[in-house]
C-alpha cells in the first residue's frame, strides 16, 4: 500500500476536477473535515466509506448543491464556486443521485429528454414536442448503451430500478457529461441489475467520461475503479490506485480492520 495523496504536491495536468482541503460544516456538525480528493481524465474513481461518512455530502459539493465551508474546488485546474447545480451541469458535471429525479407517470422517452424533446412544427407554425422522434431516438441511444426498451411511450414507472438507473446514466451520457457523479448506483439493486450498472460505468469510460462512483459495496467498485478514496468520519483516509491497494486492504479499511476484528470477537464471546 502506498502513501495516500494527503501530502501530495499540486494535483497535475490530467485533474478534471478537484476538491482540496476541503471541509464542510453544517452548524457543529462536521461533514467533511479537510478532504482532498482528485478525479482524473477517464478514470473511474469509487469513493468509498460507511453510513454517515460524508459521501453525499462530498458528491453535493461536486454538484454545486453544496459550497464548501473552507478549501478549495478546482475544475480543469481552475477555481470555482458553483451557485447551483445548473452551473455545475453546463461544465459537463453531471449527478445521478439515489432517488433519480425520475418523473414515474411519465414516458421513458419524456423521462429520457426531460424537456429536451424534439420539436415538430404542428399547422405549420405552432411548436409542439415530437414524442414519436424522441421514443424513436431514445430507443436506439439507450440500445446502443445495451439497454433494450421495447417502446419507449411507456411509463418509466413499469420499468426495474436497475433499468432506471441505466436511463439515468445513459442519459447523462447522451447530454454530452464530462464528468459523472453516481451515489450509490448499485445499492438497491440484485446481482444481474448491479451488473448492467457496472457495465454502463464501463461503457462510460470507453467513451472518456470521467467516473465518481460512491458506493458501500467493495466488491462492486474494486472491479471496475482506477483508483479509490475512503472516507471515514468526514476524513479521507486516502486515495489509492488499483496497483497499490488489494480487495482485501480496501475492504479490511472499510470494516475498520483491528476495530471491527475487536468487535466481532466481543459479540462471539457474548453470552447469548
Ligand atoms: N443538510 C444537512 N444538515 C445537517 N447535517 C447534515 C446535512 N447533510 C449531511 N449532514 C450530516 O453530515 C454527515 C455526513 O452525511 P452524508 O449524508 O454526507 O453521509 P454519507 O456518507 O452519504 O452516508 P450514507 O452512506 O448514509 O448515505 C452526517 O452526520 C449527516 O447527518
Ligand atoms: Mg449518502
Amino acid at each position: 500500500m502506498s502513501d495516500p495523496i494527503r501530502s501530495a504536491p499540486p494535483a497535475p495536468d490530467d485533474t478534471i476536477l478537484a476538491l482540496e482541503n476541503v471541509s464542510k460544516f453544517f452548524g457543529k456538525v462536521i461533514a467533511l473535515n479537510g478532504v482532498t480528493l482528485r478525479l482524473k481524465r477517464g478514470e473511474v474513481h469509487c469513493l468509498l466509506g460507511d453510513n454517515g461518512a460524508g459521501k453525499s455530502t462530498l458528491i453535493k459539493t461536486l454538484a454545486g448543491v453544496h459550497t464548501p465551508s473552507s478549501g478549495e474546488y478546482l475544475v480543469d485546474g481552475k477555481p470555482v464556486r458553483f451557485g447551483s447545480p445548473k452551473e455545475a451541469l453546463d461544465l459537463g458535471i453531471a449527478t445521478v443521485y439515489q432517488d433519480l429525479a425520475l418523473v414515474p407517470l411519465l414516458s421513458v422517452a419524456r423521462n429520457f429528454f426531460m424537456g429536451r424533446e424534439p420539436q415538430k412544427k404542428r399547422f405549420g407554425f405552432i411548436n409542439v414536442m415530437d414524442l414519436d422522434l424522441a421514443a424513436e431516438t431514445s430507443r436506439a441511444r439507450l440500445s446502443e448503451m445495451g439497454i433494450n426498451v421495447r417502446d419507449a411511450h411507456q411509463p418509466i414507472g413499469t420499468m426495474s430500478g436497475g433499468e432506471k438507473q441505466c436511463l439515468a446514466i445513459a442519459r447523462a451520457i447522451h447530454f454530452g457529461a464530462r464528468v459523472l457523479i453516481l451515489d450509490e448506483p448499485t445499492a438497491a439493486l440484485g446481482v444481474k441489475q448491479s451488473f448492467n450498472v457496472l457495465k454502463l460505468i464501463h461503457t462510460a469510460r470507453a467513451k472518456g467520461i470521467s467516473v465518481i462512483f460512491i458506493t458501500h459495496n467493495v466488491h462492486h467498485a474494486y472491479p471496475i475503479g482506477d483508483s479509490f478514496t475512503l472516507l471515514n468520519r468526514g476524513k479521507s483516509m486516502g486515495t489509492f490506485t488499483k496497483d497499490t491497494i488489494t480487495k482485501n486492504e480496501v475492504l479490511d479499511m472499510m470494516a475498520g480492520g483491528a476495530e471491527m476484528q475487536e468487535m466481532m470477537n466481543e459479540l462471539e464471546g457474548a453470552p447469548a
